[in-house]
């Protein structure tokens, strides 16, 4: 059974004391994960220390980071590398995310290294894809995304692809509001899981967890979890509410 997961993705919002608060609200809101679902809390790199301090103890829910360098040490002035983030306890990162490739100039070769970087240590790169929307007006999302993939991840070993969480999150749905449809959701959750069975194999594929992310709340979360190639969401401006984030964790597949 893949792992069903609600990920958290603060992006960069809050101050340190909005931080610790929120992270007294979600811890305070009690929720009873199986062993099959799992909370994942990325919050900003300066705030990892608190995070890990106020979850410690706490089963499956993690403190993730938004993004890592390549190299495992180095000068590289304001980096952080997946070493770093292991030996203060946190063991996801997010890689590729749609703000860095749009920001920063990730490319698919780059994000390549940084998820080989992060399972050279033995962590869990969170990997995200997605198109824009001209792509999605001119219906070509599916290859679009299976070349993001295969550019960045085919170089894996299967045993190596099964440690990865894809996270699916399509550029036109994030911060607008506008979210992708259950089944559009599903129809391309379950193509992306195509694209990893034609490369390893079926059963390789069924093991991936694949989240879907852009504009999920409270309201629409269960909808669009319950879809059966969806295995949870990775959610950006509802994770900076208590309750929103809660009633998404609620909204698991068990
Ligand atoms: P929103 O949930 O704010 O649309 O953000 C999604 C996202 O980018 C999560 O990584």
């Amino acid at each position: 059974m893949r792992k069903q997961i609600a990920a958290a993705n603060w992006k960069m919002n809050l101050s340190h004391q909005e931080a610790d608060s929120l992270l007294d609200q979600l811890l305070a809101s009690q929720h009873h994960l199986s062993s099959n679902q799992a909370v994942i809390l990325a919050v900003p790199a300066i705030y990892i220390p608190l995070a890990v301090q106020k979850l410690n103890g706490k089963s499956n829910i993690f403190v993730a980071a938004q993004n890592c360098h390549q190299k495992s040490n180095g000068a590289y002035t304001g980096e952080i590398a997946a070493s770093m983030y292991a030996s203060v306890g946190v063991h996801h990162i997010i890689l590729g995310h749609s703000e860095r490739r749009e920001f920063f100039a990730e490319s698919d070769s780059l994000l390549a290294e940084k998820t080989e970087a992060v399972l050279a240590i033995g962590s869990t790169p969170i990997f995200c894809c997605g198109e824009p929307l001209s792509i999605r007006e001119a219906e070509t999302q599916n290859s679009f995304v299976e070349a993001q993939l295969k550019n960045a991840l085919f170089q894996l070993s299967a045993d190596q692809i099964v440690k990865v969480v894809i996270a699916y999150e399509p550029i036109w749905a994030i911060g607008s509001g506008k979210t992708a449809t259950s089944e559009q959701a599903q129809e391309i959750h379950a193509y992306i899981r195509s694209v990893f069975a034609a490369k390893y194999g079926q059963n390789i594929a069924d093991q991936i967890s694949i989240l879907y992310g852009g504009s999920v709340k409270a309201a629409n979360a269960k909808e669009i979890f319950s879809q059966p190639d969806v295995d949870g969401g990775l959610v950006g401006g509802a994770s900076l509410i208590a309750t929103e984030f809660a009633a998404i964790i609620n909204a698991l597949k068990p």
